[in-house]
């Protein structure tokens, strides 16, 4: 049997530790021991980037913000859906996680890191929401297994109906919410509405061709 083998490890700002494992070929990044993201699944965090640029793509200079990293999964599909002239903002959390992707031998997402159309920050990415109000087309957020801190206490700011508040704020007229979630979470979309989104879930299969669902949770504002 091949070994899983620990690449990498850093800690998260409440201390929990973050590690970076590979076993044949495939990486995974667990939190506290707990699996984050697996680069062998990949489809759902695809997916999550189709919903959220489906109905900004067209936009003129459209900007998105990716809050995070993870292995770039759904960075690199925003990229794919967006034209020349958007820009695709990415927050990460934890400055190893951006080391470990611009590590060419780990073959994650290198590549859609350089694309000139990104910019990553390293920082919080509530903070980036409270410095940009209306700075984004669409906001994907993809940092914890569903709609409550995982990775930082601190997240379940975003979840909150403050949160949500927050979320609407950063979002220009006609802007998208999308959030990755392991399950259904019916309380947080009913919030999700209470603060003004049209909204929608859409079950995504982990792999292209199956295995488990999980929920993308997605909200629209209104143009006006
Ligand atoms: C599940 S992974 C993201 C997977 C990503 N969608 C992909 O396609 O690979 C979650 C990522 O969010 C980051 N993260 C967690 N909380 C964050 C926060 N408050 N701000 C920015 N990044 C955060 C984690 O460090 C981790 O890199």
């Amino acid at each position: 049997m091949k070994p899983t083998i620990l690449r990498d490890q850093a800690t998260t700002p409440d201390g929990r530790p973050l590690t970076l494992h590979e076993h044949d070929g495939a990486f995974t990044i667990r939190v506290g021991g707990v699996e984050l993201m697996s680069s062998r699944q990949h489809h759902s965090e695809e997916r999550l980037a189709e919903l959220a640029c489906a109905a900004i793509a067209r936009r003129p200079r459209a900007r998105v913000l990716v809050g995070g990293l993870g292995m770039g999964f759904t960075l690199r599909r925003c990229l794919a859906c967006l034209a020349a002239d958007a820009r695709v903002v990415v927050a990460e959390l934890v400055p190893a996680v951006v080391r470990w992707n611009r590590e060419p031998a780990y073959g994650l997402a290198a590549d859609s890191l350089a694309d000139p159309r990104v910019d990553v920050v390293e920082r919080d990415v509530v903070d980036v929401l409270r410095a940009e109000p209306r700075g984004f087309d669409a906001v994907i957020l993809d940092v914890d297994n569903g709609a409550e801190g995982l990775v930082a206490a601190g997240n379940d700011r975003l979840y909150s109906a403050r949160g949500l508040e927050r979320l609407k704020a950063a979002l220009r007229p006609g802007g998208v919410l999308a959030v990755w979630s392991t399950a259904d979470d019916p309380a947080f979309v009913e919030r999700m509405g209470r603060a003004g989104f049209s909204t929608a879930v859409e079950r995504a299969r982990v792999h292209a061709a199956g295995g488990p669902s999980v929920s993308l949770l997605v909200g629209r504002l209104e143009i006006r």
